[in-house]
Order: C-alpha cells, then structure tokens, then sequence
C-alpha cells in the first residue's frame, strides 16, 4: 500500500547540502498500524513530510498504491491529500470557531457533500470514539484527548488509504494518549485502516503492529509486535536504550 524506496532528501542552506534521509526504504501493509521512532533530528519528521507531500524529496521514489507520489503534478497532490490522505497533528489544528461536529465534518465540506450524509458518517466515528456526547462544543471546552480524538475523527472523514500522524499523543498525558491510541486501534478493527505514525512515547508504540527505529537519516531497525505488547515494549526500550547510550 505505501512503498518507499531508497528515498532520499537533503537540506539546502547557503552553499551547504544536509543529508537528512539517505537510503530509507520500508513497507507498510494495508490494515497495518505502524510507528516510527528514533531520537530528535534523525529525519522522522522529514520523512513523514515527504510521505504527506509537503515537501519534494531528492532521489528514491513514494509510492501510494501503485501512484508514484514524484510523479504528481500540484493539482494531483492536493487531490491525494485531500482523498487518500488523512493527517493527525501534535497541535490538533481544530478550529476554535466551529463545533466539534463541524470540525469533522470539515474534510467533506471542502468537497462540498451533502450536509445529511456527512453527518451520519461523523456521528458513526464519533460514537467509535466516545465523543458523539461533546458534538455540540466548541474545541477550548474540551480536553486534550477529546481534541485529539476529534482529530482522528476528521482525519477518517474521507476513508483515507493512509492515516499520517506526527507526535499525536505529544501533548497528552498517558491517559489521555490511551484514548488517542485506542482511537487509532478501534478504526484499525472495523475499517482496517491504516496508519502510520511517529512517535517519542515507546508505551504508544507498543500498541503498533510494527515499529521502524530512524537513526541519522536511515533505517536503523525494525521491530515486530508479536502478539505480547509488554514483551514488545521490552524490546522497543531496549533497542532505543541501545541506541541512546550511541553503541
Ligand atoms: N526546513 C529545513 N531546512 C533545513 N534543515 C532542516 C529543515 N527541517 C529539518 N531540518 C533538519 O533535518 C534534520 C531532521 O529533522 P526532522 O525534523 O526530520 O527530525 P525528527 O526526527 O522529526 O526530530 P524530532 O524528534 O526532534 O521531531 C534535523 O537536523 C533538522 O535540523
Ligand atoms: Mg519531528
């Protein structure tokens, strides 16, 4: 479903030329939730940019079910971002003057669909969600994890092939990040959606079916949950406490 292969991207500033990623290459399955992890600056963020296509990469290719994403012109990624893509910020990105309802509603609105329709759509995954009770409020009255549950609600609006997120439980408490995770889990089971994200919380990702470790632009590892995610989460720690200590 997402293929990237021998991706490439560097920074220009000045005369001088940053590798950021070099060489990375992975797969990620239909239905699969998987989680990137590796320490600050090894190129995460960078990656998950060039996957959203907000910015060109250098060599390599994307490809999103057989679309080669280099191959796009601007009218076709605003298509795919707003079609095949659903994205998942730190910050959430509600919009403070719209309901909780209308901010899920806004994906549809943008392509103008009928307001009956998607409102029975938002309401199925806001119930999945536990949020149906919160659809009248305004996001300064709700909380955190509610915020961020809106959040995965919108980003699931247009059944997207691919779910990006970038720190999603990066301002929440560990409660609050279960629900967000659960959110994520819960799509995963009834509508085998598939997500990727980056995280810095090895608890978050000890829920994934698969965690790819970055280290200095590349693809250090990766692990696979086999079934016990305290046994997963053992091995998530010990790998980045490896990779922390610089060995
Ligand atoms: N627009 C840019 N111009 C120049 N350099 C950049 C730019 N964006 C990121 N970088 C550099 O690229 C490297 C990778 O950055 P990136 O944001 O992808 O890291 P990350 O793994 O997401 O880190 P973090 O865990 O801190 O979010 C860093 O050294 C960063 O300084
Ligand atoms: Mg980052």
């Amino acid at each position: 479903m997402l293929k990237v292969n021998h991706l490439y991207k560097s920074y220009e500033t000045g005369d001088k030329s940053y590798d950021v990623l070099r060489d990375v290459c992975f797969e990620v399955k239909e239905g699969e939730f998987v989680a990137v992890m590796g320490p600050s600056g090894s190129g995460k963020t960078t990656l998950l940019n060039c996957i959203s296509c907000f910015i060109p990469y250098n060599k390599g290719e994307i490809t999103l079910r057989d679309v080669r994403l280099s191959s796009l012109d601007e009218k076709d990624i605003a298509k795919v971002r707003n079609e095949k893509l659903g994205f998942v910020f730190q910050d959430f990105m509600l919009l403070d003057g719209l309901t909780v309802l209308e901010n899920v509603c806004v994906p549809k609105v943008i392509r103008r669909e009928a307001y009956g329709q998607m409102e029975k759509k938002a309401k199925a995954l806001m119930n999945m969600f536990g949020i149906w009770d919160i659809a009248g409020k305004y996001p300064p009255e709700i909380s955190g994890g509610q915020k961020q549950r809106t959040a995965v609600a919108r980003a699931l609006m247009n059944d997207p092939l691919l779910i990006l997120a970038d720190e999603p439980t990066g301002n929440l408490d560990s409660r609050a990040s279960e629900a967000v995770i659960g959110a994520f889990l819960e799509a995963q089971k009834t509508l085998n959606t598939t997500t990727f994200m980056v995280t810095h919380d090895s608890f978050s990702a000890s829920w994934c079916d698969r965690v790819i470790i970055m280290r200095d632009g590349r693809v250090y590892t990766e692990l696979i949950n086999r079934g016990s995610r305290k046994i997963f989460l053992e091995e998530l720690l010990n790998v980045l406490k490896v990779l922390n200590g610089g060995e």
